[in-house]
């Protein structure tokens, strides 16, 4: 059983944005990651819905929507106009998770939540069932490139435990500083789909280095 891969269009050239979605339309990846930033949540600003319009008329795959924002209630409608397949919010970010994840349900997407480095897997414990996908940062957001966290490693495993206890198909994701070396150890610890930005797009082979992460 291999692992999912989503390229980080954050680390894309967006000066040459449609090379980057076609390389990974052509390429072995996956799913497209899509990383949302609204310099509240996290300290930094990505991109707005022009830029995810272009994507959602180019990409051929899946959209994989991490929205490290405040508000995400506020847009939710609107990221299920721009294509979103996958929608994760943070934890730490929504007051009324409940609401929040039945919400993206109604629309038609598929519900993630994200954990920030510091925030234990056990948080989700009483609203696992409902989410198709746990989104585990292995850095703290905000930033393509940074160091990978070890201890996310252990909190795959203890989630994977709690979905298996559960009898759930959850999927987990992890995000951040993943590349080819860390990329098995993740796989045998339970995850599903790794986010990778910096290890494809700034290999010089980057179709291998897509397989060698998918493994
Ligand atoms: C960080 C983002 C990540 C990031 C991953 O806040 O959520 O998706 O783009 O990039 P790398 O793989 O370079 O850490
Ligand atoms: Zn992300």
């Amino acid at each position: 059983m291999s692992v999912l891969v989503a390229p980080s269009i954050l680390s894309a050239d967006f000066g040459h944005l449609a090379d980057d979605i076609n390389f990974i339309n052509e390429s072995p990846a996956d799913w497209f990651h899509v990383d949302i930033m609204d310099g509240v949540f996290v300290p930094n600003i990505s991109f707005g819905f022009p830029v995810m319009k272009a994507l959602q008329k180019d990409a051929k795959k899946p959209l994989d929507f991490h929205l490290m924002i405040a508000d995400a209630d506020k847009y939710l409608e609107e990221f299920a106009k721009h294509g979103a397949y996958m929608l994760t919010v943070h934890y730490e970010a929504c007051t009324h998770l409940h609401r929040t994840i039945q919400k993206i349900k109604s629309l038609g997407m598929k519900a993630g939540v994200a954990l920030n480095p510091s925030t234990p897997v056990s948080v989700l414990e009483d609203i696992l069932e409902d989410l198709d996908m746990v989104l585990i940062m292995s850095v703290n957001p905000g930033y393509g490139g940074q160091k990978f966290i070890a201890n996310a490693l252990k909190k795959v495993s203890t989630l994977k435990k709690m979905i298996d206890t559960k009898k759930l198909k959850t999927l987990i994701e992890v995000d951040g500083g993943v590349d080819t070396m860390n990329a098995r150890d993740l796989e045998n610890a339970g995850a599903n789909i790794l986010v990778a930005g910096n290890a494809v797009f700034s290999s010089k082979d980057r179709n291998s280095a897509i397989n060698l992460i998918k493994g």
